[in-house]
């Protein structure tokens, strides 16, 4: 598999190197209130989870997402599919944008559409889902813009910052993308 290009953004596979700004976003309150990710991490977890994520079958590891700016390319998050059963041919997708300074501008729309088409097109997946916060907004409106239907709400599912949440369950079919027709997405297939 190489790099997933947009028109732009882009997916890749993650280096040592990024560990660096991945610790920073992680451990930003702003970021990380939209996910499971609750606890410090320090640069030692970090290499774990690098460490770990590098074990995983191909498909399953993060996807690095970076936009681009004039001729270069510049990291701006990170995405990936996890919990594949090969037999429903079903998948779990997850998105960070870690770099606040570009919420909001419609970077995060752009890369669902892209994980939608590599995951029906090249992963050839019939259900992508996925769970987010009833209180996380910004993401909600992302996922229904690029075709996520809501499926169910799990109540008071998870306890954070001295109250619980609600978790929505949200997913897109294959007969859904195939009839939206997302290859009119603009989203070009080279740099
Ligand atoms: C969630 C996330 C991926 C969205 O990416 P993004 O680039 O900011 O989103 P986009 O700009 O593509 O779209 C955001 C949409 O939400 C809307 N929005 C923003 N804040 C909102 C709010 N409080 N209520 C309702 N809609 C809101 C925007 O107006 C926009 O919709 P529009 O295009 O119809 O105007 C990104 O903000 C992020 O990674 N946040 C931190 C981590 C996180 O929460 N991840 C998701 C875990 S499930």
């Amino acid at each position: 598999m190489s790099i997933i290009y947009g028109r732009r953004v882009r997916l890749r596979g993650a280096e040592r190197s990024d560990l660096e700004t991945f610790v920073e976003w992680v451990n930003d309150p702003e970021v990380t209130v939209g996910l499971t990710l609750f606890l410090p991490m320090s640069s030692v977890d970090e290499e774990k989870w690098f460490d770990n994520a590098m074990q995983r079958p191909q498909e399953e590891k993060p996807l690095v997402i970076d936009r681009k700016v004039g001729e270069d390319w510049r990291v701006i998050g990170n995405s990936g599919f996890f919990d594949f059963d090969w037999v429903a041919r079903s998948a779990e997708v997850g998105i960070m944008i870690g770099d606040k300074t570009v919420w909001n501008q419609g970077y995060g729309t752009d890369v669902m559409t892209l994980l939608l088409r590599h995951g029906f097109e090249t992963l050839n997946l019939n259900r992508i889902y996925l769970r987010v916060y009833a209180e996380n907004k910004r993401a909600i409106r992302t996922y229904e813009k690029v075709g996520f239907v809501h499926e169910g709400r799990m109540r008071q599912a998870v306890y954070k910052h001295g109250s619980y949440s609600d978790v929505l369950y949200m997913s897109v079919l294959r007969e859904e993308w195939n009839a939206n027709n997302r290859r009119d997405d603009g989203l070009s297939r080279a740099p």
